[in-house]
């Protein structure tokens, strides 16, 4: 593959009883990070999974975890993630006043700092973060659950902040090595990953798609994984 992109399957649909095997199942069929969904029935309307979570999926994996913080004021949550496993720690901007603390902070946990917002929320609200955004999500489903709606309006999204981005970097006169991962989360599938990488995301999120897939993981994730 020419440009190779990051797969991340998300335990949200896996089958908790067996959640060991299907992690293994991820890792030996390539995926790339682990996506841990939490949410905290407030600020989306589905309650999941917390630290000692994240820490069990730690003990059974090499692969890093990519925490998705879907909780109301998450600063207070964000040294027990990080002391459970947690590798990137990505808050959402509708959830913190103090987004450039917040992400220092995550910082200096020694995880990558990500930033998210909603399909609903205008891309100008992280603006003024980008440059301290190790990650940047673009949620292309309202949060709460898999197996939710795509929202179309996505591709055009992602557009938009991988424009700034690149401006962002022409700026730094750093070209080189220096652009945040650019992640989506919900609805991906073979035809929206397409079209989500050519719009210029390099990150991909999927739960139905890899744990819900008719001919199981492996194939859920060898499908996404081939896309170019
Ligand atoms: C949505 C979660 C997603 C979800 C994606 O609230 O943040 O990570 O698991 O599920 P799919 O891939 O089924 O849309
Ligand atoms: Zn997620």
């Amino acid at each position: 593959m020419s440009n190779p992109h990051i797969l991340a399957p998300s335990i949200l649909s896996a089958d908790f009883t067996r959640l060991g095997e299907e992690i293994a199942a991820c890792e030996a069929a390539g995926a790339d990070w682990l996506h841990i969904d939490v949410m905290d029935g407030h600020f989306v309307p589905n309650i999941t999974m917390g630290p000692f979570i994240v820490e069990a999926c730690k003990r059974v994996t090499k692969l890093p975890l990519d925490v998705h913080l879907m909780i109301e004021k998450p600063e207070g949550l964000l040294e027990a993630f990080a002391k459970a496993g947690a590798n990137h720690l990505t808050v959402h901007v509708e959830t913190c006043p103090h987004l450039h603390r917040t992400l220092e902070f995550i910082k200096s946990l020694g995880c990558t700092a990500g930033v998210t917002l909603n399909p609903g929320t205008p891309i100008g609200a992280i603006k003024s973060v980008l440059h301290l955004a190790d990650l940047v999500l673009v949620m292309s489903v309202d949060p709460g659950f898999s197996g939710g709606k795509f929202v179309p309006e996505s591709f055009a999204r992602v557009a938009e902040v991988r424009k700034r981005l690149d401006a962002l970097v022409r700026k730094r006169l750093d070209a080189l090595g220096s652009s945040a991962w650019l992640e989506v989360d919900g609805g991906v599938n073979a035809e929206t990953l397409q079209k989500l990488k050519a719009a210029g995301a390099n990150a991909f999120v999927a739960a139905t798609a890899v744990f819900k897939h008719p001919q199981g993981i492996a194939t859920g994730i060898k499908i996404l994984r081939e896309i170019d």
